[in-house]
């Protein structure tokens, strides 16, 4: 068969081998030649490290300067009768290939970071591969539902304003189209769901664990990233139920720095850039200020993808000592805040709609970007190359 791009909405439910290691391929090489990360981990665990910042922290600090083996848990999809598998299982198998070669080790756990059996994987794989200790662990999960631990239920996040409803746009990649779309204002339940499921308990609970276990090395380090954005996206982001759980994220930090303390050790949220991820794609009435973003980042030369965004946290605002504002966030969102860039977007905001939406923002760009996380769009794969399942599964992670 050959593997084309099939897209629901704006979810991919196809991958591309090739493609997905051309991606992978591309963001070494871009480490490789960027200003390195100088006295960083050596043994990291990432939380949700098969794609968007998860990804590129990973391909960062392996390639980027501080040659870290690395312990990535993800939560994907591999071929079978139903499919090819998705972008994150390949990422994961050319990932291991290219930092095996190199000399670094890299593992991967594909299931539940919630489950225990996953928890219980990791704790080995410490214990097996990095003598016991981590240096690092990036939390950066993104998904809709947590298990609540008892019976079968689950948290589900609900992506909604708060106080009242909100009218906006949302870009349906399926078709290219501009929805109008009404969302109504989150409840009490959605709010509190959302912020367990997107909040800072689950990563509370993982340091808890790796402390419970000894597995936390002297001056170990733990991130997990945020968003904040400009006043636009407030009712959908900060003033929303993805701000309450971000909240709660940036109060989870300060209380991990205090447990971490006895270890030397530190913890961090770093607001990062809004970027095209298979996350953000899903959030309603986000897409429009994607668009005008990244038209106005590219004009003014400051545009960066998830892979630039994590070189720059490490090799300039991480190691060898964190940059934190007052409310001791690390921002990786100083470039999109700017003035001239808030600006600027805003202007083609006002200008953007149904009609013009892909020439007043960066619909190219949005969409091209979107493709590429799936492992389609590059120039240099051979699309036209045939493909059967028994293959693909006899790729591993
Ligand atoms: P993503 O969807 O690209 O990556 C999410 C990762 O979590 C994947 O590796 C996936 O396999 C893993 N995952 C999801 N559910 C899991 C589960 N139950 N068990 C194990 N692994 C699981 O998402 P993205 O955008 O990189 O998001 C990561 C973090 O960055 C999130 O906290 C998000 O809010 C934050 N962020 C994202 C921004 C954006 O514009 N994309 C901007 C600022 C912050």
């Amino acid at each position: 068969m050959i593997i084309e791009p099939i897209i629901k909405g704006v979810v991919a439910r196809s991958a591309h081998p090739a493609g997905c290691e051309q991606g992978i391929r591309q963001h070494i090489d871009l480490v490789s030649r960027a200003a390195p990360i100088t006295q960083g981990p050596k043994r990291v665990l990432i939380l949700g490290g098969s794609s968007g910042f998860g990804l590129a922290a990973r391909i960062a600090l392996t390639f980027g300067g501080a040659e870290a083996d690395t312990i990535a848990v993800s939560f994907e999809r591999g071929p079978s009768e139903k499919g090819v598998g998705s972008a994150g299982w390949y990422n994961n198998i050319y990932f291991k290939q290219h930092a095996t070669a190199a000399g670094r080790k890299a593992i991967n756990i594909v299931g539940d970071a919630f489950s225990t059996p996953v928890r219980q994987q990791v704790l080995s794989a410490i214990a097996n591969e990095f003598d016991g200790q981590v240096d690092l662990i990036i939390y950066s999960l993104a998904c809709g539902v947590r298990p609540q631990g008892k019976d079968d239920k689950m948290w589900h996040s609900a992506i909604k304003p708060i106080g009242g409803n909100l009218c906006g746009a949302s870009i349906n990649l399926q078709d290219d189209s501009w929805q109008e779309t009404e969302l109504t204002a989150a409840s009490d339940r959605e709010i509190h769901d959302t912020e367990k499921v997107m909040g800072g308990e689950d990563w509370q609970q993982w340091i808890e664990l790796l402390i419970l276990h000894n597995a936390i090395a002297p001056q170990c380090r733990t991130v997990a990233f945020s968003y904040i954005g400009p006043q636009y996206t407030y009712p959908i982001y900060h003033q929303g139920t993805l701000g309450r759980a971000k909240t709660h994220l940036h109060h989870t930090s300060d209380e991990l720095n205090q447990k971490l303390a006895p270890f030397n050790g530190e913890a961090y949220t770093c607001v990062c850039k809004a970027l095209v991820t298979k996350a953000s794609v899903f959030i309603p009435t986000f897409s429009p200020y994607l668009l005008a973003l990244y038209k106005t980042m590219k004009e003014q030369g400051v545009h960066e993808t998830c892979i630039e965004q994590m070189q720059r946290l490490f090799n300039s605002k991480f190691y060898p000592q964190a940059q934190v504002d007052a409310q001791r966030l690390i921002r990786m969102d100083d470039w999109e805040l700017s003035s001239s860039v808030q600006s600027k977007t805003l202007q083609r905001l006002q200008q953007m709609n149904s009609d013009n939406f892909r020439e007043v923002g960066d619909y190219h760009g949005y969409k091209q970007e979107f493709l590429q996380l799936n492992g389609f769009a590059f120039d240099d794969v051979d699309y036209e190359q045939h493909y059967c399942i028994e293959q693909l599964q006899a790729l591993t992670p």
